[in-house]
């Protein structure tokens, strides 16, 4: 038993924010943001959150899979910029989309968060527990990002991606490969409330995501082709068997690197991020359901998927579509 991808959707706000408009407001350039990045825009959330986001995305997967909300068993969101503790940001989505009967809850793999969910449900789903699952990434990365720190903030995005997966005799995911390295988290971090009761008392220092962006570089093109590598290997293919990689959307630069120590040219490897920059563990549902939309995926086409970032963590996967 296999588990299949049988639907995508995804929803970005509304507000578009070039580079030009950023650099209305900050010291920076579109030179700089796309020649080091790739990005030009992104889409930044004014009346859109996490979950009606998340909602959107999920109710545009369903239709493109052609299930009804009586069908999903289970709903898995990745996020690190849920609206509310709890609940958990898919208790919201199965509230919206009436799926009564769905297991929902959250995770917390930062820009691995999408893939670390599939591996969840593929594992449910393989051991006959579910049979139809939501699995969602979704952010509102404008919230908690330092808009006083050039470096970083002109990174990232917001928007949800969603995909229906199912249990299936032929056609799915053939390996899976994720890992994580705390040691290293530090490099990529955010600090959530601090403790503030009568008993302790810090200061009231709002916190924002930091990022030692070399470091993230040099793990994400280090790590990407050796997990990809491995799980290739693992399905019983050759890189040269790989249609497309869908990869998380961080860097054109990283992307590139990985193509070349690959060996695969660079139009396997197709992008999101110009448009939408990095929506952490949104980056690849987003990217997969812009594959489906344009007629890319084709039955029988291999796909590698790669996520990786916060945690540190990564997740790696391929599937026959
Ligand atoms: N606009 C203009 N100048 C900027 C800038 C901005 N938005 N951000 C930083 N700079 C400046 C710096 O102040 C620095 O100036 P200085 O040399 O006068 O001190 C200069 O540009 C170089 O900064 P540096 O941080 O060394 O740039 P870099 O070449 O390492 O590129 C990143 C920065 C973030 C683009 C790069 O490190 C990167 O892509 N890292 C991976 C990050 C990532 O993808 N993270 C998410 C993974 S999930």
């Amino acid at each position: 038993m296999k588990t299949r991808i049988i639907g995508t959707g995804s929803c970005l706000p509304a507000n578009v924010v070039t580079n030009d408009d950023l650099s209305q407001i900050m010291d920076t350039s579109d030179e700089w943001i796309s020649s080091r990045t790739g990005i030009r825009k992104r889409h930044l959330a004014k009346d859109e959150t996490t979950a009606s986001m998340s909602i959107e995305a999920a109710r545009r997967a369903m239709e493109n899979a052609g299930v009804t909300a009586e069908e999903i068993d289970l709903i898995i969101v990745g996020t690190v910029s849920a609206d509310y503790i709890t609940p958990a940001c898919s208790c919201e989505v199965q509230a919206a989309i009436g799926a009564e009967r769905a297991v929902a809850f959250d995770i917390n793999a930062a820009c691995s968060g999408f893939m670390f969910a599939l591996h969840i449900a593929n594992a449910y789903l393989q051991c006959g527990t579910y049979q139809t699952a939501l699995i969602i990434g979704a952010e509102t990365l404008s919230k908690i990002m330092d808009w006083s720190d050039r470096s970083t903030c002109v990174l990232f995005g917001d928007g949800a991606g969603a995909a229906v997966v199912r249990a299936d005799e032929k056609a799915g995911f053939l390996a899976f490969d994720l890992g994580s390295d705390g040691v290293k988290g530090r490099v990529l971090s955010g600090v959530n409330r601090t403790n503030n009761n009568p008993l302790i008392q810090t200061p009231k220092e709002l916190q924002y995501i930091h990022m030692d962006g070399q470091e993230v570089y040099k793990f994400a093109v280090t790590m990407v082709p050796a997990s990809l590598h491995k799980v290739i290997e693992e399905a019983g293919l050759g890189v040269e068997d790989i249609d497309y990689f869908a990869l998380h959307q961080a860097n054109i630069r990283i992307i590139q690197s990985v193509a070349k120590r690959l060996k695969v040219a660079e139009d396997k490897f197709p992008i999101s991020l110009d448009h939408c920059g990095n929506i952490s563990a949104a980056s690849v549902p987003i990217l997969l359901d812009e594959m489906n939309q344009r007629g890319l995926l084709k039955p029988g086409m291999k796909i590698a998927l790669s996520g990786f970032g916060g945690g540190l963590t990564w997740a790696s996967a391929v599937l026959e579509w």
